[in-house]
């Protein structure tokens, strides 16, 4: 089996970030989201692994797949999807690296518990024409959703539907014969002008393919927007282990925390789960719970709380919240005497009163 990363698409929800990064690198837990998928599919056995990718950030993604791919263990093939035409395009346009083997697409900005290898032996097992993951969610209109007959088998999909008829969610995860070449060659491009994956698999259905759907047993994100991946750090973050590589140094250390190498803990507190990274300077400062702190970045007299603050970054008197702060992002001066909740794209300078 083939794995299918993609890690195209403009990120639009995560703008001022995404301005300057791919929305796949973003760091949960200090880790860039697309390494959890590539994680997922090698501890699956998939470990030959296109990864589509746009012009606008391919190069960056590239950098960062290969920086990884040896310690993860796959073989990256890059697919260049020239225009942002949708999942079910982007899978066309790696039709030629998949080869007509079975194929398991993983959405890049997408993190599911648990990983995919129990879905990748169910299919295996029973090898039906394709397989989805299904989650039951809040908001089904922001995603593509199925209508399940009693027995299980599906319906109907349907796309970002204004009258969703289930709340279960199609998972950016999904499992293809070799029949899905069909499919995307078939279908049109939907109202908002994009080939569908939801689509391409209703096609599955209507052409009397076998189309299998589990429910997904944990939880399951799609971090398409900030408070998506605030949300997804919380999990992630939560199951951690503690580790002190860094120096702490009159400070208190709560639940589970950990400092990198190089990194140095000077009056302060550190509330778990807490993800410090290397080289991090915090003085008389309060990290967490849930934050994490990137490479680099100096933080002093201020607080950190359920945020990420990607490398580079420095804090410096101002209080911090559900916030996302990108790379290389300076806050100074005085900052409000309470908590700020703030999104900043990289290289962003604050200066308080
Ligand atoms: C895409 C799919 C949608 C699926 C979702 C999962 O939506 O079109 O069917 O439920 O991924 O993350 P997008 O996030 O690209 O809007």
């Amino acid at each position: 089996m083939k794995g299918l990363v993609l890690a195209g698409g403009t990120g639009s929800r995560l703008r001022p970030i995404t301005y300057s990064m791919a929305k796949q690198l973003v760091p949960v837990a200090n880790k860039p989201i697309i390494e959890y998928g590539l994680e997922d599919l090698v501890a699956a056995g998939v470990t030959e692994v296109g990864i589509v990718i746009s012009p606008q950030t391919g190069d960056d993604i590239r950098t960062a797949v290969r920086s990884c791919s040896d310690r993860i263990g796959f073989n990256p093939t890059f697919v260049l999807q020239d225009e942002p035409l949708g999942l079910a395009h982007a899978l066309k346009t790696a039709l030629p690296f998949v080869d007509g083997d079975d194929c398991l697409m993983y959405l890049g900005d997408n993190l599911v518990k648990g990983g995919v290898a129990d879905v990748v032996r169910d299919f295996e097992t029973h090898h039906p024409n394709c397989q989805i993951m299904l989650s039951p969610v809040d908001n089904p209109s922001s995603f593509g959703v199925a209508d399940l007959a009693e027995d299980g088998s599906i319906r109907h999909l349907v796309e970002k539907p204004a009258v969703p008829p289930s709340n279960l969610a199609l998972v950016g995860v999904y499992l293809f014969d070799g029949t899905i070449s069909e499919a995307v060659e078939s279908i049109e491009p939907s109202a908002r002008g994009e080939l569908e994956i939801t689509d391409a698999i209703q096609y599955l259905v209507d052409h009397g393919r076998t189309v299998r759907a589990s429910i997904v047993s944990g939880w399951w994100k799609d971090t398409g927007t900030k408070d998506d991946l605030l949300a997804a750090q919380h999990l992630v973050i939560g199951e951690l282990d503690g580790k002190i590589e860094g120096e702490v140094i009159d400070s208190e250390v709560r639940g589970e925390v950990r400092v990198g190498r190089g990194s140095r803990i000077v009056d302060s507190r550190l509330v778990g789960p807490v993800v410090i990274g290397e080289d991090v300077q915090v003085t008389r400062s309060t990290i967490g719970p849930e934050a994490s702190i990137g490479d680099g970045s100096d933080i002093a007299d201020a607080a950190v709380e359920a945020s990420i603050v990607m490398d580079g970054s420095t804090v410096l008197g101002w209080k911090i919240r559900s916030s996302i702060l990108g790379h290389n992002t300076k806050l100074h001066g005085a900052g409000p005497a309470g908590f700020v909740e703030m999104t900043l794209g990289e290289q962003s300078e604050v200066l308080g009163d």
